[in-house]
């Protein structure tokens, strides 16, 4: 058995203790602190040294056997895993990038339902894409019937009126906030969601912005908390990641007005506005306020990230910026799934797949909401896209949740990992029911339900001591 390995837990955190320590071990395997084949010591040894309670380092062994990193039997121990790669050193990985292990059904927010997809459409898009003749030289600005087709795409799902000469290609959204604010001064402040979406922030910090963290009301992002210093504010306005609500129409305008009069840009992170499944979405930022407003589109959520396709329409300033950049450096979105996107747009199918896509997912979100009730529990969020959120009494019922659906294979998401620093106290699930076939998520759904109640009914929900914890 190896010794307790030197583990850092920060008692003042607001990430469960659980979690941390999952993190570092984690982090422990991939640096080669701890190899395959390594026993780790017992639930209760570990728990002496690091002077935590058994409860804590239960969840965190069974989260880790859930992922994979480690495995083992009750009584014989447990050990770390040959098959994990390492991912990078020091790195906390953020929940959507650690794949579940296969066996999980995946009820994480994030991933594309791609059971609706007609592999038949799909393909003659692949074919028509190819019949194309090669380039001979890139275009920095993307695909000329790309644009035409995102244009339209725009005007008939999002209401926003752009011209083909108004959008650009970009590689996803994330790619392009990395692309924007690289045009802005080194070390500009940039207000973001929090909670929110932690591969922007991730994006954000490493082109070396200074993340602002902004809390969120039932109404969007807090106006009054973000400092006027700011070169940018990065907000989800159709459909709030996690939380689920949409910007109210006043605090849109307000936001507009105050980007206007201290001159920041506004990222509008349109991730899924395509699915909303009740009344007309609301006007967007970009069409409220197109001298200030970056809209950000992808194709990530209505056909899948893999394409690595998705669109910006930006004030002519900034573009003019982008463009530069891109022919300085070389830096050009590629053209094959762009072109795939204009096929689908232009045969009538990409139409299609979204009312399918719309019709399945507020089905699914339906089943969800239903599962959860029938634990005592209520799913918030608006009719829109393919996440829900549970909200639960702290981080320690969370990580317990989480750990007892992992244990049953079913893996879920906690709203710890989208919290930034300084948020305010929240725990929850952020429950996406996009991922897992039909029937999959059906089964999940009664697992779900059954580990809500578990952990609710019982007295000490967090404690897995005896039964259960691998020692
Ligand atoms: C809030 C949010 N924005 C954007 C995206 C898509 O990002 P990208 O286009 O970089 O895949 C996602 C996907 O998970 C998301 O959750």
């Amino acid at each position: 058995m190896v010794d307790v390995p030197p583990l850092l837990l920060d008692r003042a955190s607001r990430t469960p203790l659980s979690v941390q320590l999952a993190d570092a071990l984690r982090a422990a395997t991939a640096d080669g602190t701890l190899r395959p084949g390594d026993r780790l010591p017992s639930t209760r040894e570990l728990a002496v040294a690091l002077r935590v309670s058994r409860t804590v380092t239960s969840a965190a062994y069974d989260q880790l056997l859930a992922e994979g990193w480690v495995g083992g039997r009750r009584g014989a121990g447990t050990f770390v895993l040959s098959a994990v790669s390492p991912g990078p050193v020091g790195v906390t990985p953020a929940v959507d990038r650690v794949a579940p292990a296969s066996a999980l059904v995946d009820l994480r927010a994030g991933s594309p339902c791609l059971e609706v997809l007609d592999r038949a459409a799909w393909r003659r898009a692949w074919r028509a894409a190819g019949d194309e003749p090669p380039d001979r030289l890139p275009e920095p600005a993307g695909d000329p019937g790309f644009r035409a087709a995102v244009a339209g795409h725009l005007l008939r799902h999002r209401g926003l009126v752009a011209a083909p000469a108004d959008v650009l290609a970009t590689s996803g959204t994330s790619a392009a906030v990395t692309e924007i604010v690289r045009v802005l001064p080194p070390g500009s402040r940039v207000a973001v969601e929090n909670p929110g979406y932690q591969r922007v922030v991730g994006a954000l910090r490493d082109a070396g912005c200074v993340v602002v963290p902004v809390p969120v009301d039932d109404d969007g992002l807090v106006l009054d908390a973000v400092p006027a210093d700011v070169a940018a504010v990065y907000c989800t306005p159709a459909h709030q990641y996690p939380l689920g609500r949409r910007m109210s129409a006043a605090r849109r305008l307000a936001l507009v007005t105050r980007a206007r009069a201290e001159g920041w840009w506004v990222l509008e992170d349109d991730y899924d506005g395509e699915l909303r499944y009740d009344v007309a979405p609301l006007p967007l930022l970009g069409a409220l306020g197109p001298d200030v407003v970056v809209h950000l589109g992808t194709t990530s959520k209505i056909l899948s990230p893999t394409l690595g396709v998705g669109w910006l329409v930006a004030p002519p300033a900034l573009r003019d910026l982008l463009l530069e950049r891109r022919t300085r450096t070389g830096m050009r979105p590629p053209r094959a799934g762009q072109r795939v996107l204009a096929a689908l747009a232009a045969s009538g199918d990409l139409a299609r797949h979204l009312r399918r896509l719309r019709r399945e997912l507020a089905g699914r979100r339906q089943e969800v909401r239903v599962a959860v009730a029938a634990a005592g529990l209520v799913a918030e969020g608006d009719p829109a896209g393919a996440h829900l959120l549970v909200p639960l009494t702290g981080p320690e019922e969370e990580a317990a949740v989480v750990a007892a659906a992992a244990a049953e294979g079913v893996a879920l998401d906690g709203l710890g990992r989208h919290l930034g620093a300084g948020a305010a106290d929240r725990a929850g699930l952020v429950l996406g029911f996009a991922a897992p076939g039909r029937e999959e998520l059906r089964r999940a759904l009664v697992v779900l339900t059954e580990v809500l109640r578990g952990t609710r009914n019982d007295s000490d929900p967090a404690s897995p001591e005896g039964d259960g914890a691998l020692s």
